[in-house]
């Protein structure tokens, strides 16, 4: 891939942005390969939609106040619409994104079961052990702290990329406090997701396989952990399915 040029071919002929995203996509790429995700919007989950709606552009849907609709459906029915899209060859694998333990359990225990979701993508440390413990990837989100988008996050919250401990252990490795971020997920088990719209940056992202930090490094940065939450998508806080209620 030549980061020029920021697009990959598709299989079916269209080409798709790469460190950008469409309104229902994100993508991942290392030096090595492409790993493209789709997300499902949570207003596209009655079963009969999910896979029409892999197939084009879903915008979130609003009503005449503005406000976002979704829908209330039982998440092991969507789970059952996806393994049909994998069975269709739509998607090479599937997994979840948000969900607590609680909703994972659900989904593994579903009898129906075909196929286990391979990866949750959160941000959220506690859950880790538990997805590890049922062979779950767990892939991080927003792990540079979010494009900051005055939709989803407080624009008084902290700047990750300046906090002053991340700033002091770029400044050791000779790195820029992104790639501090983002190699600590790596080192815990994490796959990371980083997004950016410029070339030098997303070049500069994939130096993240090119350096080490130290265990004491990674306590440091554990110990940065605030129980906080970036975007907390209050405007789903009604759905019953709302997953940020649950301690993990
Ligand atoms: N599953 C979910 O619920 C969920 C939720 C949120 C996000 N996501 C997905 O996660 C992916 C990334 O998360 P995110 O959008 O929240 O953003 P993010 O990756 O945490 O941060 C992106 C921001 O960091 C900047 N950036 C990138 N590389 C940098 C570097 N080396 N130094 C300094 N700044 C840098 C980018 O600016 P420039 O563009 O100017 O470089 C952009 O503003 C997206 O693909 C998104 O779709 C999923």
């Amino acid at each position: 891939m030549d980061p020029k040029y920021q697009r990959v071919e598709l299989n079916d002929g269209h080409f798709m942005s790469v460190g950008q995203t469409n309104k229902t996509g994100s993508c991942f790429y290392s030096t090595q390969f492409f790993n493209f995700t789709l997300q499902l919007w949570c207003t596209f989950h009655q079963p009969e939609l999910v896979q029409p709606a892999l197939e084009s552009e879903t915008p979130l849907p609003k009503d005449e106040n503005g406000k976002v609709m979704f829908d209330t459906v039982d998440l092991c029915a969507i789970w059952e619409a996806m393994e049909k899209c994998k069975d269709a060859g739509l998607a090479k694998s599937i997994g979840v994104s948000s969900f607590n333990r609680r909703q994972l359990e659900m989904i593994l225990n579903n009898p129906g079961l075909k196929y286990k979701p391979i990866y949750n993508q959160v941000r959220q440390s506690k859950l880790l052990d538990f997805c590890k413990s049922k062979d779950i990837v767990l892939v991080a989100h927003s792990a540079l702290g979010t494009q900051r988008h005055k939709l989803w996050v407080d624009q008084n919250s902290p700047v990750l990329l300046e906090d002053p401990v991340l700033c002091a252990l770029a400044k050791k490795h000779k790195r820029s406090p992104a790639l501090i971020a983002l190699r600590y997920q790596l080192q815990r088990g994490v796959v990371v997701l980083a997004k950016s719209y410029n070339e030098q940056r997303i070049r500069e992202n994939v130096q993240v396989f090119e350096f080490q930090l130290t265990s004491e490094d990674m306590k440091v940065l554990d110990g940065l952990n605030r129980n906080f939450r970036y975007a907390v998508m209050d405007f789903l806080v009604d759905h019953p399915d709302y997953p940020f209620s649950d301690e993990y």
